[in-house]
């Protein structure tokens, strides 16, 4: 196969920043996706739909000429997010989620959730409206090894949460492990996840041995062999609980080059291809598109695409930074070559 054309497709977890970096991120994904979840750890949070609004405003003024490119907005839950909040942002039409940051677990999300059971009656009302709750799903306390905090939330917080509110719809972002995927797959149709190009490509050893990879990093960090397995097994499965989401988070290259390098994979140049390349080694890219272009609008109870764009097969070899601001980014596989590129209509 030679040539793969597909419904245009959406990325359901993306992080655009703001200003000067809003303007250099998003033309990396309006190019390739007609739609993406925006998330809300801004500095400070999107904490009401009058901020997201605003932000959303910035984001459509950003776009590239000619552009079409929607982006769908959420709210940042804290201890103090008010059911009021919830009934404006539904009313509102363009937030289509709420995003839980356990406090601490990632990069901004020092106003995140202290305990989610403060929560429960915006849940509920969340539930009442159909409106999804997005969740980082690492536990943050201090005696839980870092690569056991996700399996620990979905056992502690995520079960519970399940079934304290048996309506709510929920999305487990950027799933990494076995656990993850069995617990997803097990559970009901308001339960989805996303999966990133990184954790379906890579496990720890790429990022840990012969060096440290900063590029590689994010969080939740990669984990071993055998989730990654499991993780591809979800994602070619054609399980439509399954979706794109790539968690693309830029930060400089002196962001990530430093004492304490920030976490987050910026992988919007090449996403498709990343996630065509994943899919590959399964012999599986007749499920790409269910994956990348439909599940996710069928969850959120959006419209699937109308357009379609078409990937071709042809090495090139990702440039080794692009402009970001007054600084550079380093891309995911920065210099390396992949085997899939989105032929453009430009
Ligand atoms: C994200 C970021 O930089 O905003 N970083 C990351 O490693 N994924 C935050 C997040 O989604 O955890
Ligand atoms: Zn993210």
């Amino acid at each position: 196969m030679d040539s793969l054309t597909l419904t245009r497709p959406d990325d359901w977890h993306l992080h655009l920043r703001d200003g000067v970096h809003l303007a250099a991120a998003l033309p990396h994904t309006a190019r390739q996706f007609a739609r993406a979840i925006i998330m809300p750890n801004l500095k400070p949070p999107v904490t009401s739909t009058a901020d997201a609004g605003a932000y959303r405003e910035r984001i459509l003024a950003a776009r590239p000429a000619g552009s079409d490119f929607t982006p769908l907005m959420t709210l940042y839950l804290t201890d103090d997010t008010r059911p009021e909040e919830i009934r404006r942002a539904v009313d509102s039409g363009f937030v289509h989620g709420v995003k839980l940051y356990p406090a601490g677990a990632t990069t901004n999300s020092a106003s995140g959730v202290t305990d989610i059971r403060h929560c429960d009656e915006v849940l509920a009302t969340m539930a009442e409206l159909g409106l999804p709750l997005q969740i980082h799903g690492e536990v943050t306390d201090a005696d839980i090894d870092i690569f056991d905090r996700e399996a620990v939330f979905i056992e502690q917080v995520l079960a519970p949460l399940m079934q304290r509110h048996p309506t709510l719809r929920v999305v487990l972002e950027h799933i990494t492990t076995r656990e993850a995927a069995d617990f997803v797959r097990q559970g009901p149709a308001r339960l989805a996840a996303t999966i990133t190009p990184q954790h379906l490509l890579f496990d720890r050893n790429r990022l840990l041995v012969g060096g440290i990879r900063p590029h590689l990093y994010c969080l939740p960090i990669l984990k071993r062999e055998v989730h990654r397995q499991a993780l591809l097994d979800a994602a070619t499965s054609g399980d439509p609980k399954f979706f794109l989401g790539t968690d693309s988070a830029p930060h400089s290259q002196s962001a990530k080059h430093s004492d304490c390098g920030c976490a987050g994979c910026f992988s919007a140049p090449a996403a498709l291809e990343l996630y065509a390349w994943a899919f590959e080694q399964r012999d599986a890219l007749d499920r790409l598109e269910g994956f990348a272009s439909h599940y996710g609008a069928d969850f959120y109870g959006l419209l699937r695409n109308a357009e379609r764009i078409t990937l071709q097969r042809q090495d090139w070899a990702l440039p080794a930074t692009y402009p970001y601001a007054d600084e550079v980014i380093v891309p995911l596989l920065a210099g390396e070559t992949l085997p899939w590129r989105l032929a453009l209509s430009e």
